[in-house]
């Protein structure tokens, strides 16, 4: 089994870069963190008519702990609450939001419904108010809040949470074989009636007081799934134009029926092949390419080695084009899918329990996110790019992050599993406070295992309030076990 070296081993900046060097990861950070009044993390940004006080973006993050028929728990206040503190000043949709039941990822996913329109209104009430509460009373004037809509698709489980009842966009050769009871494909017109239901629940978003919805096109959802269908028939499948039917049609349909709310995309810009794990436990691609002599497998925007990650993106910048002319501006960048490549999607030391070994030094995973997200962001200046996966840099994450957005690389810098165990990490870089060492995420990966375990989400290890809960033994007994065998 390869071992990497923990990034809080890497105490100095010269050590830092001589890992990467030698490592030949293509990092770049800024050795000393500016002060607030010359950071450009604090600088605004500002878009048409929206300003944004800062270069923090809160990701979507779901908690597995709505109730069953899709409301907020007092959980899900204290997570919305938490990004209401982080300082951060763009929060991308809090966490998925399903347009309907079939779509949810497991039983506890928030709903948009009319039923449920009011107290998931409540939350962005209550993140606003502990913003308030916390950086002055109008502090708001810069803040900016949308909701993230989804269905799930593949990975549905709407009903029992190890139960899939899996509504894909198109066969898969290698992921099929991961469901027992078999995968039913949405035909076109299910499709159609479900383009009209995220328009509908983006009606009840911006009722609710959202600014904007994401229309999430990431992670092996259905929405992203859709952009590689590539072998599906009919107007959803085939080429790209019909690919992105589906994205299109919703953000057409809430562009002409719901005024005044704005829509962003957040996007698996790239992919690998599905990895499984390796007898010692190591993940490993399982099978590059299903189809010999084809090159196009599924997928959208596979990357064969990173030396060609140019070529790979070649679609994602027609479907960020094609978001452009339809007036999307805001696009968040992440890649893969925690289901079938969680090394690439959220670079990890350590597996959740449904996981493997990291294949590559977790570094590795950050610097292709940031690679890719640079490379779009070149070739669409206008667009307003975030970044994702930034968590694993831990004690040089702000440091990259200033770097990043100081060139241009970036536009905001997106953060996830951090803001779970160190809620107020953003703050505390812009207000120039030493930042506590003690709460930097080290990717446990426990937030994930406990979801997949059927157990609220949370940052078990570091945040008392979870290593409080009676889940928090079951969660790193199951760790323990992952970790020796
Ligand atoms: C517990 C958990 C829940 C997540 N839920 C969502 C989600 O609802 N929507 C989404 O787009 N991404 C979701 N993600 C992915 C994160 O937004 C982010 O892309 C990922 O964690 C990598 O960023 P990081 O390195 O800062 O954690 C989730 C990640 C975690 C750890
Ligand atoms: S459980 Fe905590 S430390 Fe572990 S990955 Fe999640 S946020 Fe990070």
């Amino acid at each position: 089994m390869t071992s990497y070296p923990r990034v809080a081993s890497l105490k100095t900046a010269a050590a830092f870069r001589a890992h990467l060097h030698r490592s030949a990861i293509r990092i770049e950070f800024d050795n000393e963190l500016a002060p607030p009044s010359q950071s450009p993390l604090a600088q605004a940004i500002e878009v048409d008519d929206v300003r944004v006080g800062n270069r923090f973006c809160i990701l979507p993050m779901e908690g597995w702990d709505g109730t069953l028929g899709g409301e907020p728990s007092d959980l899900t206040r204290r997570r919305w609450r938490n990004f209401g503190i982080s300082g951060a000043k763009l929060i991308w949709g809090g966490e998925a939001v399903a347009v309907r039941h079939d779509g949810r990822a497991n039983p506890n996913q928030l709903l948009m419904t009319p039923g449920t329109q009011r107290p998931i209104a409540s939350l962005r009430d209550e993140l606003i108010a502990s913003h308030r509460d916390r950086f002055g009373s109008n502090a708001d004037g810069d803040l900016y809040v949308g909701l993230q809509l989804t269905h799930s698709g593949r990975y549905a489980r709407p009903n029992v949470y190890d139960r899939p009842e899996p509504l894909a966009a198109a066969a898969h050769p290698l992921l099929d074989r991961r469901f027992r009871g078999g995968v039913r494909v949405l035909d076109d017109g299910e499709l159609d009636r479900l383009a009209e239901e995220f328009v509908a629940a983006a009606r009840l978003a911006r009722d609710a007081g959202f600014q904007f919805v994401d229309v999430k096109a990431c992670h092996g959802y259905l929405g992203h799934e859709l952009l590689g269908a590539r072998g599906r028939p009919g107007r959803y499948g085939g080429s790209l134009e019909n690919r992105t039917r589906f994205m299109r049609t919703v953000i057409e349909g809430i562009k002409a029926n719901v005024p005044g709310l704005s829509i962003v995309v957040r996007i698996s810009a790239f992919d690998t092949v599905p990895y499984r794990k390796r007898q010692d436990g190591v993940g490993e691609p399982e099978g590059a390419d299903p189809e010999p002599g084809r090159s196009a497998g599924p997928g959208f925007c596979v990357v064969e080695d990173d030396d060609h990650l140019d070529d790979a993106l070649a679609e994602c910048r027609d479907v960020l084009a094609m978001l452009e002319h339809l007036g999307v501006r805001w696009v968040c960048i992440s890649g893969g899918s925690p289901y079938y490549n969680p090394h690439v999607q959220r670079p990890a030391m350590f597996p959740p329990l449904d996981g493997y070994e990291p294949p590559e030094d977790p570094l590795r995973g950050v610097a292709r996110q940031i690679r890719v997200t640079a490379r779009l962001k070149h070739a669409f200046p206008q667009l307003v790019f975030v970044g994702s996966a930034y968590s694993y840099l831990q004690e040089w994450l702000a440091h990259v992050a200033q770097h990043n957005v100081r060139q241009g690389l970036v536009d905001l810098v997106g953060l996830g599993r951090i803001v779970l165990s160190y809620p107020g990490f953003a703050a505390d870089v812009l207000a120039g406070a030493p930042l506590k060492r003690n709460l930097f995420c080290r990717t446990f990966s426990d937030c994930t295992t406990g979801p997949r375990m059927g157990l609220v989400s949370g940052c078990y290890p570091l945040d008392k309030f979870y290593t409080a809960r009676p889940e928090a033994i079951r969660v790193r007994n199951v760790r323990t076990h992952v970790s020796t065998t």
